[in-house]
């Protein structure tokens, strides 16, 4: 029986945060300082209402000058460590055999005990070649929840995703400390149905992204090796976000409370049969790699490394960057380094969650998820709720939040819309970047949306891509909803910005 120990706030509860002797909330103590610093800018709102129009209502056409706070993601833009940008000095140029891959595998060696490694330029990449080499028409890949890039490349050649995640990873507030988890018996049902020979790979997503960065308990990871181990199934690990998903572990599940990060590490390793990750999130750098205690599987992925990507010594990764990544990687053991997304996360979710605005709990990793079905309960999925949120969240605040919800789905093949179980706006906290009043300035500005959450309208197409349409979409405001935004502002905050 697996036995948790759920913590209602991380903040509060948290080991590793200095307890405070005058403060109301605990807050989250940084364990780091700030050396280097970008100038800022925070347009008058008029601007910011032009700016997301010529958007086209989506946050990824904004311009990063034009943004305070980019909240879009924590992929490539967390704050790099002294240690990491100090490594990049000595990397080792070179098409074959560079001494900074070396240092790499030997990072990979420590962190996850493995010698098997492939780079890739990112996540997506690593998701090429895993598509490339076990997908064929007609099979399924079975996941807890997808990743859009992911299930792109599945569906591109020919396979399927079946999303196989416990139905308490669906509902947007919970008590549930892994909502990521797999419904087993499901697992375990599916794989009998289709048959194992059709099963391409069972794909574990730690830090399950779409449904709000929500971890996987250990217990439920290892369980679900052992069902492929079974029937002869690749399990494959997304460690994109395992840091945030192993300082859950420890903080949630008794039996990692005593374990060191690396242990866990080592673990996973040994259980699955591929691990692969985007390093643009695992160990704040950019890059991607797979890797596996099996040679053979990884020889049978090898040759796509120089089709697709580059010399197996770089794998279109530049050498700098392999350098900052095994950096990162070692950087990824130390628990101050793990806990301080998900503490600053828990934070912001508590600041809003006291206020009553709908967000997704208990926090996860990643950043914070506004719930937009709630948020706008009135307004229906295709006239993107999520979307509408995370645009009126621009312009109220300069903040750029990342639409999850129905926009970020693809159609069905037959062109019906497929609506998101979730409807979410994600405010993600990219690492050791912003400031706690920053963040308190982020969770005020949602506060007063949330209290004119009446003004806030739907959108509609534009120009609507056929493949990944959340990247370059464009949509316009139905009616103008957002010139009474920008009316109601000035009314409440007089010539504030
Ligand atoms: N897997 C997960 C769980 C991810 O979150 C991502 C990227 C990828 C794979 C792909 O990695 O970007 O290096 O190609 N997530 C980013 C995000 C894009 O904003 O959540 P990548």
């Amino acid at each position: 029986m697996k036995e948790h120990i759920f913590q209602k706030s991380e903040v509060e509860n948290s080991q590793m945060a200095v307890k405070f002797y005058c403060s109301e909330n605990q807050v989250p103590l940084e364990m780091h300082k700030v050396r280097v610093v970008q100038k800022l800018s925070l347009l008058p709102i008029e601007e910011r209402l032009k700016k997301i129009q010529e958007a086209g209502n989506n946050t990824f056409l904004l311009q990063n000058k034009d943004i305070y706070m980019d909240m879009l993601t924590d992929s490539g833009v967390n704050a790099m460590s002294d240690k990491q940008t100090a490594a990049m000095h000595i990397a080792d140029d070179a098409y074959a055999g560079s001494e900074s891959f070396n240092r790499f595998k030997k990072a990979v060696k420590e962190v996850f005990g493995v010698d098997n490694v492939l780079p890739a330029h990112q996540g997506r990449a690593a998701e090429n070649i895993l598509a490339e080499r076990f997908v064929k028409p007609g099979m399924v890949t079975l996941m807890n929840f997808h990743f859009t890039t992911t299930k792109a490349h599945i569906t591109r050649l020919g396979g399927e995703v079946i999303e196989l995640v416990d139905k308490k990873g669906l509902q947007p507030v919970s008590n549930d400390p892994f909502k990521g988890d797999f419904d087993l018996k499901l697992l375990e049902k599916t794989i009998k149905e289709k048959g194992p020979e059709k099963v391409a790979f069972v794909r574990v997503e730690a830090g399950t992204n779409l449904i709000g960065g929500q971890p996987v308990s250990l217990a439920n990871m290892c369980a679900v090796a052992d069902i492929c181990h079974k029937y002869g199934i690749p399990s494959v690990l997304d460690a994109s976000l395992l840091q945030d998903n192993i300082y859950f572990m420890k903080m949630r599940e008794a039996q990692c409370k005593y374990m060191e990060p690396k242990e866990i590490y080592h673990l996973l390793a040994d259980k699955m049969d591929i691990i692969y990750f985007s390093a643009r999130k695992l160990g704040f750098a950019r890059g991607g790699a797979i890797l596996s205690h099996n040679v053979e599987l990884i020889r049978s992925m090898m040759e796509f490394v120089p089709l697709y990507e580059g010399f197996l010594t770089y794998g279109g990764i530049d050498v700098r960057s392999i350098e900052a990544m095994a950096e990162g990687l070692y950087e990824s053991l130390d628990m101050e380094y793990l806990a301080h997304g998900p503490e600053f996360i828990a934070y912001l979710v508590k600041e809003l969650d006291d206020y009553g605005v709908p967000v997704i709990k208990p926090a996860g990793g990643l950043g914070a998820h506004l719930n937009c079905s709630a948020f706008v309960p009135e307004m229906p999925h295709n006239q993107y709720p999520a979307g509408a949120v995370s645009a009126a969240l621009y312009l109220v605040g300069g903040i750029r939040p990342m639409e999850r919800g129905t926009l970020s789905e693809q159609r069905e093949p037959d062109g019906t819309e497929r609506y998101a179980e979730l409807e979410l706006a994600r405010l993600a906290v990219p690492r050791r970047v912003f400031t706690l009043s920053q963040i308190k300035y982020c969770a005020d500005r949602v506060k007063w949306l949330w209290d004119n959450r009446n003004l806030i309208g739907g959108l509609e197409w534009v120009e609507e891509p056929a493949v990944l349409r959340f990247f370059f979409g464009r949509l316009k405001e139905i009616g103008h909803w957002q010139e009474a935004l920008v009316e109601k502002f000035r009314k409440d905050f007089g010539d504030s910005l």
